[in-house]
């Protein structure tokens, strides 16, 4: 067997765009979803798996000395007792508002008005925006992040500052300039004509360059007048190709004044569906307190739910349905999200273990392919990017992370004990977070590499 030229070690940039760079370890992958095929069928599982890039994309995907053998001339990077796969794909998130994860003792409204808006409103300064926004994407790295779909502020700077980071580092993100034109400060206001043409004019910045999509986003109803909603809609069809990223059902203080502020629609998200905000590449963050019709029209639009599980818990929102979401032959589409600053985590692994004791709370034990599968394919189909980012195969782009599976003496110990991937994976979502990112790619690069001393 021809031996790989080169141990693991830094490569040049150049080096990591042409040349094949072999990645060694435990490789998981999807073919099918564990909700519809059950998780054996679903998954792709190699306990000596590689996986081959250059040019920032996934060459293929393998047996180690398979592809060893096929391109004996690559760098190798070998990962023992490490997962290989798929970047966590966070599929809500508001950039502004890491400056106040863990504020104390509001739920949603006041919350909003107390600790949100406020840092939000400092992103009208265009160095605050970018500090914020690098720091955002480095915690998003040591998370194994590697696309998310980002709020940014009512300030087209706080989207020029962040897509401005993004692309300097080659990040696929999906990011939206809030649209918000009453019930707030002025200090993070525009105005319905003013959301409108401010949109539009990022969207033909941002939209399609590099990795970066627009999102359209209207922050919720509380916040956008009928005018406003009706302006998001109409830019949305007019730029078909944007994503459209909302705040639905998420706790009942705000639902009940949701439902005086538009007297006459049948329910939340009939407001949304009235002025043009349901379909394909619709994005609902939380959509917790469901009904029956609300439930059946986001299965018949194909639009997506992005599922908070740490920030409906820390802001007392509510328990989401995960059962009621995806059962059947056509589940909606879910991804799971940190929801930062509501959210209480960066780690999508503490995010899964939130999901699964909501889901405990619920009487529903989420599997842990599901909840592996909702953190990388799912977050990306509701991001329409199914087909290239989110899963671990030939084609797909190089967004990949490294998880340590013994990153802590507790969780060695308990691995020691893991009888199936199941149980493994289940040992990692509950018990690991950040310290087990032990490497992240984003297009090929290895951007995130953990310091040795943690
Ligand atoms: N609803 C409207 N805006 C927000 C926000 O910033 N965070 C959360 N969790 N819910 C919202
Ligand atoms: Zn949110």
């Amino acid at each position: 067997m021809p031996l790989p030229v080169r141990a693991s070690g830094r490569m040049t940039a150049d080096e990591t765009q042409s040349r094949i760079t072999i990645l060694r370890g435990q490789t998981l992958g999807f073919r099918g979803d564990p909700c519809t095929v059950g998780p054996d069928a679903a998954v792709d599982f190699d306990s000596d798996g590689a996986v081959a890039i250059a040019g920032g994309k996934i060459v293929a995907v393998g047996r180690a000395l398979d592809l060893i053998a096929r391109h004996p001339d690559a760098l190798l990077e070998s990962y023992p007792d490490h997962l290989i796969m798929a970047g966590f794909i966070d599929s809500h998130v508001h950039y502004p508002q890491i400056d106040i994860i863990a504020s104390w003792g509001e739920q949603l409204l006041q919350w909003l008005n107390k600790y949100t808006y406020p840092a939000e409103a400092k992103c009208a300064d265009p160095a605050h925006a970018e500090a914020t926004a690098h720091r955002f994407l480095d915690e998003c790295l040591r998370n194994g992040i590697t696309t998310a779909s980002v709020y940014c502020t009512a300030h087209p700077t706080s989207v020029d500052a962040f897509c401005a980071a993004a692309q300097s580092r080659a990040f696929c993100m999906a990011a939206g300039k809030v649209m918000m034109d009453r019930n707030a400060p002025d200090a993070v206001k525009d105005t319905a004509q003013s959301g409108y043409e401010q949109s539009k004019a990022l969207i033909a910045r941002w939209h399609g360059v590099d990795r970066l999509t627009y999102a359209v986003t209207p922050r919720f109803a509380v916040t956008s007048s009928p005018a406003q909603l009706e302006a998001a809609g109409a830019l949305w069809r007019e730029h078909p190709t944007t994503l459209m990223q909302t705040h639905l059902s998420e706790h009942p203080s705000e639902i009940a004044w949701v439902k005086e502020l538009h007297p006459g629609a049948p329910d939340y998200l009939g407001i949304y569906e009235r002025h043009g905000l349901l379909g394909r590449g619709a994005n609902f963050g939380h959509a917790i307190h469901l009904t029956a019709r609300e439930a059946a029209r986001l299965r018949e639009a194909g639009a997506g739910l992005s599922h908070c599980p740490t920030s409906n818990l820390f802001i007392g929102s509510g328990l989401f349905d995960m059962r009621a979401a995806r059962q059947g032959d056509a589940p909606i589409l879910v991804g799971l999200a940190t929801d930062v600053g509501g959210g209480s985590s960066f780690s999508m692994l503490a995010t899964m273990k939130a999901a699964y004791e909501v889901g405990q709370l619920k009487g529903y034990s989420l599997h842990p392919a599901d909840a592996f599968h909702l953190a990388t394919v799912g977050g990306a189909r509701v991001l329409q990017l199914g087909h290239r980012v989110g899963n671990l195969a030939a084609g797909f782009d190089a967004d990949i992370v490294v998880l340590d599976l013994r990153s802590r003496p507790l969780i060695a110990q308990r691995m020691q004990q893991a009888d199936s991937l199941w149980d493994a994976l289940f040992i990692q979502m509950i018990l690991a977070d950040d310290r087990a990112v032990r490497a992240t790619f984003v297009a090929g690069r290895k951007v995130y590499d953990r310091p040795i001393a943690a």
